[in-house]
């Protein structure tokens, strides 16, 4: 389909109500606020209630989306889950999703694992399939139950993590000019290790022993994927920005990865783009991976900070170790 634009229609978020602050996490594990706060950025993260699923934060956030976008479930003839915790590995959680919304049976459903990335990478298979012509209306979520996959009992990563639920409505404009611009994925699958849970998929079934030896919980080696993420998400926003003939300060608003202070404020460095262009929110959220690209854009519309004709940046890292870069036209 020739000429048409796909486009952000709406926007919602979800974040469950209990919040669990660094001096809560230090009374836990070795551990100290200062620790936390210098190394990280992260003060504070929301952790999901008892018996809440992911599906329940998606649903929150996505009738929360298409309230915006002024369209019903019904409207919905294509949506895409990024998520790295569904509510069990088989089915898909989009299934779920699409059960307790009220979206159509006619409707595609899918999850896609691109970890921290898996909005960005949504993002672009959603106007994809919309450019196609088959698809009217994406419903596109990214959301993390990171609390059930972390090891509440080490301070390297039970420190980082949180859980919410981001979503967007995108549709076709014949208006030309607007909508997604372009956008640039891609992968260092030779990094797998770095970022993973080691057992309990189909190479290494959970055991008796995973168990004992928390082989179930996810695993990062912190210091190697800073170096990385900075990296990629810095060369992925160059190659996005040289391809489509723009300058790093025609950018209205950077809407990063939320995993560190230190990797955005870096980010902000070397594209040379003062961090007022840059949307944070990883103090009041911790790294929620898939939704945290969607939770800081609907807050960042809401709150004003992007307006009609602005181009804004998404840039995204996480295991895999995948990157993905993408910008639009408001
Ligand atoms: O979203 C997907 C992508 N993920 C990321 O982008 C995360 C990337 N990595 C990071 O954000 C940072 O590497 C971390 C926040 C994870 C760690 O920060 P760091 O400055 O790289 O610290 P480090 O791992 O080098 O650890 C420094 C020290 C170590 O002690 P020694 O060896 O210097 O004695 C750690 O054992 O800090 C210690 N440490 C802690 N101390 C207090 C590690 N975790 C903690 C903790 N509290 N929670």
């Amino acid at each position: 389909m020739a000429n048409v634009s796909t486009v952000i229609l709406g926007t919602g978020s979800y974040a469950p109500e209990k919040i669990l602050t660094n001096a809560e996490l230090a009374a836990m594990v070795d551990t100290s606020d200062e620790w936390i706060r210098t190394r990280s950025g992260i003060r504070e993260r929301h952790i999901a209630a008892p018996g809440e699923a992911t599906s329940d934060m998606a649903v929150a956030a996505a009738k929360r989306a298409l309230e915006d976008a002024k369209l019903t479930p019904a409207d919905v003839d294509l949506l895409i889950v990024a998520t790295v915790t569904p509510d069990q590995t088989v089915p898909a959680v989009s299934c779920s999703i699409q059960h307790k919304l009220g979206v159509p049976t006619h409707a595609a459903c899918f999850d896609l694992n691109a970890a921290c990335s898996g909005f960005v990478y949504a993002l672009d298979t959603a106007c994809a399939m919309l450019s196609s012509g088959r698809y009217r209306h994406a419903l596109v979520i990214g959301v993390e139950k990171l609390s059930a996959i972390v090891d509440w009992k080490d301070r390297t990563t039970c420190v980082l993590f949180g859980d919410g639920a981001g979503a967007a409505v995108l549709g076709i404009s014949p208006q030309a000019g607007i909508g997604l611009i372009g956008s640039k994925l891609g992968a260092y699958g030779d990094s797998v290790d770095l970022l993973c849970i080691p057992k309990g998929g189909s190479t290494h079934p959970t055991t008796a022993e995973s168990i004992a030896a928390g082989d179930h919980f996810l695993k990062m080696k912190g210091k190697e994927v800073f170096k990385i993420a900075v990296r990629a998400m810095e060369e992925a926003a160059r190659d996005i920005l040289e391809q489509h003939h723009l300058r790093a300060d025609q950018i209205g608003l950077v809407i990063p990865h939320q995993a560190n202070l230190r990797i955005i404020e870096a980010i902000s460095q070397y594209l040379e783009l003062p961090m007022e262009r840059f949307y944070v929110n990883v103090d009041r959220y911790g790294n929620t991976s898939s939704a945290s690209i969607p939770i800081a854009l609907d807050e960042a519309r809401k709150a004003g900070r992007i307006k009609p004709g602005d181009i804004t940046l998404f840039v995204a890292f996480g295991a895999g170790l995948t990157y993905g870069a993408a910008l639009f036209r408001w």
